[in-house]
């Protein structure tokens, strides 16, 4: 069967800066794939490309047979191609109920009120908070929020930019426990981090991108053992 997503030859320019130079990437469905690099490296462009914020100078990116270089991305999400952006972008006046409900802006009642549901079992801190403002929430409670909105859009191929930016170190263990589980109701993912190490623990296979080129790639078991990793990305403990 074809790749949930494969990327070939991407190339990527704001102006004169090559964010990135030639990126070639699969995920195939029911995987966790990693996407790992220092800051400026070019993973939120990749991210960002693919759902479709930003144009594509060179190269090809399919989803299934279907070629999607290019596209809107409304058709984008209505396929289930669904970005859960760096830096949340929750908003902030609205209260957590209709921050939810602006990720299933495509979809029925029936199928919010179900995914809502499905929201609320993952985390029962928003359904706690549901009248709440999106601003009153706190850091972790926001990425919650974030990612129980790309939810809402009933995403096949769930794109997640830096999950446990700026969280404690036991929320993000659990944020990683929940997606796994989310991977286990059938989401295909791709994840981008810099905390390259729970982000190699959770994912089966994981690409490091170094100035906007693809440096390693790998099993994500085995890149969590390989030098290059070990100095780079993980330190020495
Ligand atoms: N809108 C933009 N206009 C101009 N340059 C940009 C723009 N967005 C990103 N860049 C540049 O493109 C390069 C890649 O940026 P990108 O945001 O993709 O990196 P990143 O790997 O996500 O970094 P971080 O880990 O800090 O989020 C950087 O040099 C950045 O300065
Ligand atoms: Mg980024």
């Amino acid at each position: 069967m074809a790749a949930a997503l494969d990327i070939k030859g991407l190339k990527v320019s704001y102006g004169n800066i090559q964010a990135l130079r030639g990126v070639d990437l699969t995920v195939e469905e029911g995987e966790i794939v990693t996407l790992i690099g220092a800051n400026g490296a070019g993973k939120s462009t990749l991210m960002n490309t693919v759902a479709g914020l930003v144009r594509t100078r060179e190269g090809a990116i399919h989803h299934y047979e279907e070629d999607i270089t290019g596209m809107d991305t409304r058709e984008l999400v209505k396929r289930g191609i669904i970005l859960a952006p760096e830096g949340r972008q929750i908003f902030p006046d609205l209260s957590v109920k209709d921050n939810l409900l602006m990720g299933g802006y495509l979809r029925s009642d029936k199928e919010n009120d179900e995914t809502m549901k499905t929201v609320f079992e993952l985390f029962p801190i928003l359904e706690e908070r549901q009248n709440q403002m999106g601003l009153t929430l706190s850091g972790g409670e926001q990425q919650m929020l974030a990612i129980g909105r790309a939810l809402m859009a009933g995403p096949k191929l769930l794109l997640l930019d830096e999950p446990s930016l700026g969280l404690a170190p036991i929320i993000v263990s659990n944020l990683f426990k929940l997606i796994k589980r989310i991977r286990d109701m059938g989401v295909t993912i791709l994840l981008v981090e810099q905390n390259a190490r729970i982000a190699l623990k959770t994912a089966d296979r994981a690409y490091v991108l170094e100035s906007g080129r693809i440096v390693a790639a790998d099993r994500a078991d085995v890149l969590l053992k390989s030098d290059l990793i070990e100095k780079s990305y993980l330190g020495k403990s």
